[in-house]
């Protein structure tokens, strides 16, 4: 088989860039290892950035994120019970979207069949090869036989656990990281949430987080510590747990449920660098991993991928390879920014093993600083909307 650019993951990242570059004509196969069904069943992002809804408004997939997203003007950070909302819109005119990424992903998956475009979910045992020359080939298995296909690019969107960072040598990659000694255990519950907007707190018990998918679907999210095992978590231990760590009138308003997902999440920022090695490409969580603080996870892995199908669209349409010369450099500067953010959002908000007292009044005076400067509440605002590709 022969494409111009196999893309390894149907993750967010993948789709969206097969369905960028689709839509200027350029060919592209879709490898994941996984079936549909378990793809679209992982429960994870929830909040889109402005510029992330252009993009998938770009990509001819929006109708539906418009019709059933929330749009959310500003959140509330919960200190102590002490709550104080930042109004983003009245900020800095910015605001996000509330839709979850199991629905970005299907909303992709459907414009992919739509415009014929192949996808092989259940490949196995994928492998790339000569991406230091000028013609690279992926290799998998589907139904216990081999397959190569012939391709100009590889787009290694196959997530932090994938093949795509691990076939680069050693000696190539730079890789940097931070490993947080906690992680987040969420449930998703088929009841209203239990606030307009999305509640981040931070309690001496660990950070707690109210969020949600739809007006009749919410996401809760406590701080655990890391190897924690979810067997040893009821739900009715969640609900308890969550009351204590949020401020007593948001304890009283939860509307609690049988939980209808349960899983933990352990916390990591994690940055690879380069992004290109020769004819492959790293993009979204294949490349860098945010902790969940600050919700940029998947915004970043759609920003990647939105600079990758420009410079790919460069290449074949202007025979310029600007693009793909300068990708690595122009995604990295703002994976940092993420990086940072997502880090600063992370330390204010969750209590760590060996934060002291001294750390304790630090992470107050952080809040009460935000609420009393409007600067300090702008760069909040700037960072959490995202910021300029
Ligand atoms: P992925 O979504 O990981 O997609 C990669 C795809 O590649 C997967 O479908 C995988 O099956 C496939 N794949 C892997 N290896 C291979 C292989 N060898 N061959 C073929 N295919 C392969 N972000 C937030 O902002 N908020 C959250 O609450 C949040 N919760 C999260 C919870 C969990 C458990 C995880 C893991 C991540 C969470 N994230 C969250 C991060 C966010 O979901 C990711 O940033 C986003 O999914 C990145 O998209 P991606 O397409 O780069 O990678
Ligand atoms: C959600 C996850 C986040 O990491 C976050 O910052 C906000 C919302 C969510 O899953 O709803």
């Amino acid at each position: 088989m022969r494409t111009q650019v196999a893309i390894v993951g149907a993750g967010p990242a993948g789709l969206l860039l097969g369905q960028l570059l689709e839509q200027h004509g350029i060919d592209t196969v879709i490898l994941e290892r996984r079936s549909q069904d378990y793809v679209l069943s992982r429960i994870r992002a929830g909040v889109l950035e402005q510029g992330s809804v252009d993009l998938l408004d770009k990509a001819g997939v929006g109708t539906r994120m418009h019709g059933e997203g929330l749009v959310h003007d500003g959140v509330e950070f919960c200190f102590d019970g002490d709550k104080y909302r930042f109004n983003f819109r009245e900020l800095i005119g910015r605001t996000v979207m509330v839709y979850g990424q199991t629905e970005v992903t299907r909303d992709l998956m459907h414009a992919r069949e739509a415009s014929g475009a192949k996808t092989i979910y259940e490949a196995e045992d994928v492998s790339l090869h000569a991406f230091d020359g000028d013609h690279p080939k992926v290799r998998y298995v589907k139904d216990g036989v081999e397959h190569d296909i012939s391709c100009d690019f590889i787009a290694g969107c196959d997530g932090y656990h994938g093949i795509s960072r691990a076939s680069v040598p050693e000696e190539a990659l730079r890789t940097f990281e931070r490993v947080y000694p906690f992680g987040w255990l969420g449930v998703l519950v088929d009841r209203p949430p239990v606030a307009d907007e999305l509640i981040y707190a931070h309690h001496a018990r660990g950070f707690a987080l109210c969020s949600m998918r739809s007006p009749t679907r919410s996401r809760y999210y406590v701080q655990v510590p890391a190897n924690e095992a979810i067997d040893s978590w009821s739900d009715d231990r969640f609900w308890d747990e969550l009351r204590r760590r949020v401020d007593p009138e948001t304890a009283d308003n939860l509307v609690t449920g049988p939980s209808i997902e349960k899983s933990i999440a352990p916390l990591r920022s994690f940055v690879a660098e380069p992004l290109r090695f020769g004819r492959l490409f790293l993009a979204g969580d294949a490349a860098h991993i945010v902790p969940p603080t600050g919700a940029k996870g998947l915004n970043l892995a759609l920003n990647d991928v939105g600079c990758l199908a420009e410079s790919f669209t460069e290449f074949y349409r202007d025979k310029s390879s600007a693009g793909i010369d300068h990708y690595s450099e122009r995604v990295l500067k703002r994976v940092w920014k993420a990086e940072r953010f997502s880090w600063w959002m992370t330390s204010i908000l969750h209590t760590f093993p060996d934060t002291d007292t001294f750390g304790r009044r630090i992470q107050r005076a952080e809040f009460d600083y935000l609420v009393g400067s409007k600067a300090a509440q702008c760069a909040l605002a700037e960072n959490y909307t995202g910021l300029p590709v």
